[in-house]
């Protein structure tokens, strides 16, 4: 039966066979397995995850587990991740291939290297000039530029480090794909408004002047977020008027305005851990993805949890994994062919891992 055919055979399934499937499959697979999952999973898939967590704790755990095979219920981004940090002889699966991420897309390897070229034109030696950081959320391919280029992987939980770290090396840093995160953290971290560029990839020298990269300290590529950028400042206002003593949480993929007003800016997991140490009574808005701000309602009935935004903002990618996926990949598992593993080329597995070696050993 081929991959298509199946799946419609699953959607055709009521959920409950399916969701009993699972549970059954999972068990007898035992060890052989290990279910990742992202804080940003729907409810009926993040039950079944071994472990749950950000993008710092996943890879992590998918460098330190030995499971032969790891189903990563996320996005592309974090299987690739996966796969660079776990050796050959295991397998990583991501459930459905179209899980990817709209942010991960906006820099790709033409652009960053004809960046990079760019700025040699004007700095002369960026290689010892400029350390280039990538947010996770790319591809291997740029995981791979940083490592061969002297530079890093960052998450949102470990930002500030990182780029402590990048800039101890070197003068100026290249911080891409995600312009909020290098942003917020930058501000947070008290470098001034006036150390830092945006880089259009559309645009010649990224838009900027000479003389503005030669000033700068911190070159932002023009990436966003689609989710995150549609939480808004004055979304926070309308909350704190509705709600007086309310706390705003936000993610710093969100804009620098919605942070400038939030009480606590954190990744995923760190805003878990906010919401969880906090009395019972205090009353939350947050802004970061739906299935996890709901989630996070369920599981503190003594705290009210708000959405910040009025309007819905879901990540549609990491929607994509549901349990009739879960169902195929565990099913290839136990029939002895994955049909679709993720495999990054041997030579970003190389330079990429050391990247990404340079970010765990900080974390
Ligand atoms: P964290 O997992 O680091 O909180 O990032 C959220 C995210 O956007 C994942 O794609
Ligand atoms: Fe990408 Fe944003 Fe979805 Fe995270 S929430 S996977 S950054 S599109």
């Amino acid at each position: 039966m081929n991959n298509t055919a199946l799946m419609q055979e699953l959607y055709d399934t009521p959920e409950i066979d399916i969701l009993d499937e699972i549970r059954q499959l999972r068990a007898r697979l035992g060890e052989k397995v290990l279910i990742l999952g992202h804080h940003y999973q729907r409810e009926e898939v993040i039950g079944f995850a071994d472990v749950t967590g950000d993008s710092l704790k996943l890879a992590q755990l998918a460098a330190q587990t030995d499971a032969p095979y790891i189903i990563f219920c996320g996005v592309h981004f974090m299987a690739e991740t996966a796969d660079i940090l776990t050796s050959d002889a295991q397998t990583v699966i991501l459930p459905d291939l179209a899980a990817g991420c709209s942010m991960a897309d906006m820099a790709d390897d033409t652009q960053v290297r004809r960046c990079w070229q760019e700025l040699a034109e004007v700095i002369q030696q960026p290689d010892e000039r400029v350390t280039p950081v990538t947010y996770i959320n790319s591809t291997a391919a740029l995981k791979s530029f940083c490592g061969e280029h002297g530079g890093v992987v960052c998450t949102s939980s470990n930002c500030e480090k990182v780029l402590n770290w990048a800039w101890e090396r070197r003068e100026k840093v290249l911080f891409f794909p995600d312009q909020h995160l290098g942003e917020n953290t930058a501000l947070a971290m008290g470098i001034p408004e006036d150390d830092m560029i945006i880089w259009d990839p559309a645009q010649p020298l990224g838009g900027n002047t000479i003389e503005a990269i030669e000033r700068t300290r911190l070159i932002l590529w023009k990436g966003f977020c689609s989710v995150h950028q549609l939480f808004k400042a004055q979304h926070a206002d309308a909350m704190r008027k509705e709600h007086p003593g309310i706390e705003i949480l936000a993610h710093p993929e969100c804009s620098r305005a919605v942070c400038e007003t939030s009480d606590f800016v954190g990744s995923t997991e760190a805003i878990i851990q906010y919401v969880k140490k906090a009395p019972a009574g205090q009353v939350f808005a947050i802004a970061t993805e739906l299935n996890l701000v709901n989630r996070l309602r369920l599981q503190h009935p003594d705290n009210p949890v708000y959405f910040l935004s009025p309007t819905v903002c879901m990540c549609s990618t990491m929607f994509r994994t549901d349990p009739p996926h879960l169902l195929a990949a565990l099913q290839e598992i136990e029939a002895g062919h994955v049909a679709h593993p993720i495999r990054v080329p041997a030579e970003d597995q190389r330079w990429g891992k050391l990247s990404l070696e340079r970010m765990l050993n900080l974390a």
